[in-house]
């Protein structure tokens, strides 16, 4: 029997054409890719289609996300994998640290760690890369004058932007959330912090399985957008005192503290979909006095019972989640495609010389856009 990493490579379509065209060309030859991605199956193909590419390829995964069988399936297709899965901030340091030993040509980074390692042990040869998240766009920014290379944030694509954080994630997110809770959504009322790209997702499809969905977001225009869109937007106290489930899709740290403990709902859910797990300060609201039982249920959802008798359930730890155990399967494969699409051909860009200085963190360049999308839609689905 074919495996999932088969079933997916086969279906990434846009990714197994430009590995195609990439064995002919050969744009990656005598370079080496150093990567800090998820390693899951549908990073598995946009690995391989670099290695495709003439590339030597040194993974390591993110925080939290590695997948076994991802890392076995990699290596024995001859690419190197350093470390596996950890939640361990320190170890997952080392991993990285050892990518940036092979001294990589080029990097494709996801939350900037790459990037920022690199300008603190800098090593000559780094030609620049790619950084896929929103989150590592915010940290790579301050940046610029010290990286001073070519660098495109895929997140910045309109193709991420529709595609995977605003149809795809919202959908994944709705998925993992039944998958780990078996919990019912019709009539609940959910909390989303953020009205990014993301957020809308998230929340148009917890509006779609019929839970009354309030938003909150800092900024005023995301506000009046989700109110047009539909939703409730409470101020944060009362958003918070109300939801049986709150989702934080922000970016930011601190979204959720042990601050607010006495304002939770008895049995509220706490989820992150954010990149990093700093939106919900998981340790701190379980370290807190008004704890009193702490209860761990497998597929990673911690029960916390406080002196007053309300319980309070954390999935993953404040990780993403829509990327956690059991069985992650995180966002459709065409939308991965689409997104890896943009890496591979960004990746080659840089490779070939075609950006320079001036893109050093930059979206992905609008020629590169439109032959993703036109390659998309000359799919037959
Ligand atoms: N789970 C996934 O599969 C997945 C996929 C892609 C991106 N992400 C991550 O999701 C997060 C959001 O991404 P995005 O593309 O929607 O970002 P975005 O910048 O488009 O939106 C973030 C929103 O959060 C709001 N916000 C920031 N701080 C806030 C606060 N303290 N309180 C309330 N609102 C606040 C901002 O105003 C903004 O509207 C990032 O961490 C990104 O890396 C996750």
């Amino acid at each position: 029997m074919k495996t999932r990493i088969e079933w997916v490579c086969e279906n990434t379509r846009l990714l197994g054409a430009i590995a195609e065209e990439f064995r002919q060309s050969r744009p990656f030859a005598g370079k080496t890719i150093g990567t800090g991605i998820h390693l899951e199956p549908k990073t598995v193909s946009l690995l391989l289609t670099l290695q495709s590419g003439g590339a030597r390829v040194v993974s390591t995964g993110n925080l939290n996300t590695t997948q076994q069988e991802a890392v076995e399936y990699l290596k024995a297709s001859g690419l190197t994998v350093i470390g596996g899965a950890t939640r361990d901030l320190n170890e997952h340091r080392g991993f990285l640290t050892a990518v940036l030993a092979e001294k990589p040509d080029l990097l494709l980074d996801n939350g900037g760690d790459l990037f920022d390692l690199f300008r603190r042990h800098r090593y000559p040869g780094l030609m620049g890369g790619t950084e896929e998240t929103t989150s590592g766009r915010m940290r790579l920014e301050p940046l610029r004058e010290e990286l001073r290379m070519p660098i495109l944030v895929i997140n910045d694509s309109p193709i991420k932007q529709f595609a995977e954080n605003e149809h795809a994630v919202g959908q994944s997110v709705l998925e993992s959330y039944i998958r780990i809770t078996n919990r019912v959504t019709n009539g609940q009322r959910v909390t989303v912090f953020g009205y990014g790209a993301c957020g809308r997702g998230v929340a148009a499809n917890f509006k779609n399985a019929r839970a009354k969905v309030s938003v909150v977001d800092r900024d005023p225009l995301k506000r009046l957008q989700a109110h047009l869109d539909g939703y409730d937007t409470p101020l944060r106290k009362a958003a918070i005192s109300s939801a049986d489930l709150i989702i934080t899709v922000t970016g930011a740290s601190g979204i959720l503290g042990a601050e607010d403990l006495p304002h939770f709902k008895h049995g509220v859910i706490l989820a992150n979909a954010g990149h990093f797990p700093i939106e919900i300060e998981a340790e701190a609201i379980a370290a807190s006095e008004s704890v009193c039982e702490r209860s761990r249920f497998s597929d990673g959802i911690k029960t916390l019972r406080l002196r007053d008798s309300r319980r309070i359930h954390i999935i993953a730890q404040g990780h993403v989640f829509n990327l956690a155990r059991p069985r992650p399967m995180g966002n459709s494969i065409e939308s991965m495609d689409l997104g890896f699409a943009l890496q591979a051909r960004c990746l080659e860009a840089v490779a070939l010389g075609n950006v320079g200085e001036r893109h050093c963190v930059v979206p992905v360049p609008r020629d590169i856009d439109e032959r993703v999308a036109s390659a998309y839609l000359g799919l037959r689905y």
